[in-house]
């Protein structure tokens, strides 16, 4: 059976999990005969890995920071996202916009109305499906220490950033909830695996 090419989108606070998911969710796509690229923001082109390099440990002003994830962005739809959709490939993206809703929006509290601005001036695709794994900033801060020795600037704030960041995630979940799936990251990580075949079974084939 041919699929329309699809844009999937993986979303969550550091440390909520979604980096486990990854391998078995391409596995998921691939077995069923469809091309895909995998990708990430903040990054995806040579361009963007550079401006992620800069975001991720130079420090800046916060609207700094907010254009930088959008210049990234604009290049990577660009030049990956929408030409592989074009031709038919499914794109399977570490983050995308509503990562900028929650850390620059939330946690920066940049106005949602800049955001939505930019997100129209990058002619931002929406995501068919957004698998956003939440997690009690508390518990998802000690699974951040045990892999990330070094972290970055986003790694280093604090408790109240992160609830922020969470806070604004759940408000997009609630705004598009067709769209954007929130899985419990607390479960165990099996328990957790199988949830989330569950829910591309029931989305997307
Ligand atoms: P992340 O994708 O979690 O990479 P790693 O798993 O290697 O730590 O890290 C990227 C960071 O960038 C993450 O803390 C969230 C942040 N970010 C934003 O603040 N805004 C954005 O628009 C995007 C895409 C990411």
């Amino acid at each position: 059976m041919t699929q329309q090419a699809r844009f999937i989108t993986l979303e969550g606070i550091d440390g909520a999990g979604k980096s486990s998911h990854i391998n078995s969710i391409k596995h998921w796509i691939t077995q069923r005969g469809v091309d895909l690229v995998t990708t990430r923001e903040p990054g995806g082109t040579p361009f963007g890995e550079y401006l992620r390099s800069l975001v991720l440990h130079e420090k800046m002003d916060v609207m700094s920071e907010t254009l930088i994830m959008f210049a990234a962005r604009n290049e990577h739809i660009k030049q990956v996202i929408e030409p592989a959709l074009k031709a038919g490939k499914w794109v399977l993206s570490d983050r995308f916009t509503d990562a900028s809703f929650a850390y620059q929006g939330g946690g920066r509290q940049i106005p949602w109305d800049v955001l939505n601005t930019l997100t129209q001036w990058v002619e931002a695709r929406v995501p068919d499906l957004t698998l956003l794994f939440d997690l009690d900033p508390a518990i998802a801060r000690q699974r951040v220490s045990q892999v990330s020795p070094q972290p970055d600037r986003f790694e280093q704030e604090q408790a109240h950033f992160f609830n922020r960041v969470r806070e604004a995630y759940l408000q997009r979940a609630r705004d598009y909830p067709e769209r954007i799936v929130v899985v419990n990251s607390a479960i165990e990580l099996s328990q957790l695996n199988a949830c989330v075949m569950a829910i591309l079974n029931e989305r997307l084939w």
